[in-house]
């Protein structure tokens, strides 16, 4: 892509449009917008613009398409596959001022917001009149719902109530054109057409600018319990995953973790618990519903199965403060995993009950490349997030063997069924990876669905598709 840089004249029309105010080119600013949370990545923008609504944003992208200036547009910046780097430079379009709830419509379920809420802020509003909003990322105290939408995110209560898009009826975008559309109707069911609103999610900012959000809410459910169950083999804990379900259960959280996961966090954390020397994963499991008499059941029928796996000693958190525990020693995984070392992520899903074949092929690919994994994930989904850790190995053979390892981690990924993200998405750093998954005419359809919305590549460069 040949992108020019911007000069004086660009920075005083965007002064024009959105105020002087509004625009950033100061060295902080740019610190700030050129990275997210992925690895150590670090892609300065020239500018940071902070438009303030809808017609604003508008005005931006229609100026930048004529004027062929990259755009990357950004929320929270939490995101772990690059989505938001902008890696040609040129704008980095923030949407933080669009921060709003703009109604909850408790007769019809339904909230219309802005995408710059965080996901927290969101699902405490809605918590309030009894309503639940289900995905929620590890980061939910921190990213926010446009990125969550970019990104197609999803967090541990997916196995039970699915992932963002399940949630979204509609939105509003604005397309590099400058052009306004809605893609939908705020309607439960919906057979008008292709469905703009989908193949908006997950699109991770390459087609438009989501700028405001229609989501379907569902009656919260008042009572929980977590379980922490110990295994002395990987294996068996994985294995065990999906004779829960086979059981006639669906957790709303069933997550695995890793011995070295579980001991990295209680380092980073201040989080207490003792386990044994002989125990190498976890399983975090949650029920959840109204009446606790159903749920101590549950719970009965998961030890029953737990047991034929040949769990230890299974930890029932009824108290709030037990749970928060488990809860905050899982969700700091990330963050602790970042802290020990330089790794890369991999976001990997298989069908649930291939879990364990994953998980042992991607030891066997590390010993032949000589890589340290710490594997954790949403064991329901099948969804496995792969730790690649640094540790002794060379620049040269981080830098380059390693591509190879990950392809087989990959390629055995799709050989079980699996896919390269559950929820991270694509973005910048999987993409030389499509081709295992996509056949050459899926991945020129994809290509082709690009150019219709973003003819001149303005929006997002660079990202999910090469
Ligand atoms: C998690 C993030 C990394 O599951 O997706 O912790
Ligand atoms: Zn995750």
């Amino acid at each position: 892509m040949d992108y020019k840089q911007l000069n004086i004249d660009n920075i005083s029309f965007f002064k024009e449009i959105i105020g002087a105010d509004y625009v950033f080119s100061d060295n902080q600013s740019i610190l700030n917008y050129s990275h997210d949370e992925t690895e150590d990545l670090s892609y300065p923008p020239e500018v940071v613009l902070k438009p303030v609504n809808t017609e604003e944003i508008a005005k931006i992208l229609k100026y930048c398409n004529s004027k062929n200036i990259p755009v990357t547009p950004c929320g929270a910046r939490t995101g772990l596959s690059g989505g938001s780097l902008p890696i040609f430079g040129g704008v980095a379009l923030s949407v933080e001022r669009l921060n709003s709830i703009i109604e909850i419509d408790e007769r019809n379920l339904q909230a219309t917001v802005q995408p710059a809420v965080i996901n927290q802020v969101f699902r405490d509003a809605v918590e309030l009149k009894g309503l639940f909003y289900p995905p929620d990322p590890a980061s939910k105290g921190s990213c926010s719902l446009g990125g969550n939408l970019a990104e197609n995110a999803g967090g541990p209560k997916a196995v039970k109530y699915g992932v963002t898009k399940d949630y979204v009826l509609n939105l509003e975008v604005v397309l590099p054109t400058g052009e306004i559309i809605w893609t939908g109707a705020n309607v439960l069911k919906n057979a008008t057409g292709y469905d703009l609103t989908a193949l908006m999610i997950g699109s991770e900012g390459t087609l438009g600018v989501i700028t405001t959000i229609v989501f379907r809410l569902i009656p919260l459910p008042t009572k929980n319990i977590t379980l922490f169950i110990p295994f002395g083999s990987v294996e068996k804990a994985c294995e065990s995953v999906s004779a829960v379900f086979r059981a006639g259960i669906i957790p709303s959280a069933l997550e695995f973790i890793e011995r070295d996961a579980i001991d990295w966090t209680l380092k980073y954390t201040d989080v207490k618990l003792q386990i044994n020397d002989d125990v190498k994963a976890h399983l975090l499991i949650e029920v959840d519903g109204n009446d606790m008499d159903v749920l101590y059941k549950e719970c009965e029928r998961i030890f029953e199965v737990m047991q034929e796996f040949e769990c230890g000693e299974i930890l029932l958190a009824d108290s709030e403060t037990q749970k928060n525990q488990l809860w905050q020693l899982r969700r700091a995984i990330g963050e602790a995993v970042k802290s020990n070392s330089i790794y890369k992520e991999e976001d990997t899903v298989v069908p649930r009950a291939e879990l364990a074949k994953l998980l042992k092929g991607v030891k066997a690919i590390g010993k032949q490349y000589g890589f340290q994994s710490v594997c954790y994930g949403h064991a329901g989904d099948g969804n496995l997030h792969i730790n690649i850790i640094k540790g002794e190995m060379s620049d040269e053979d981080w830098n380059k063997k390693l591509t190879l390892g990950i392809r087989e981690i990959f390629e055995l990924t799709k050989s079980l069924g699996g896919t390269l993200s559950g929820e991270h998405g694509i973005g910048l750093v999987q993409k030389d990876y499509m081709d295992i998954v996509f056949c050459e005419k899926a991945l020129n359809l994809q290509k082709g669905i690009k150019n219709l919305f973003d003819p001149y590549g303005i929006l997002n460069p660079g990202k999910i598709l090469k």
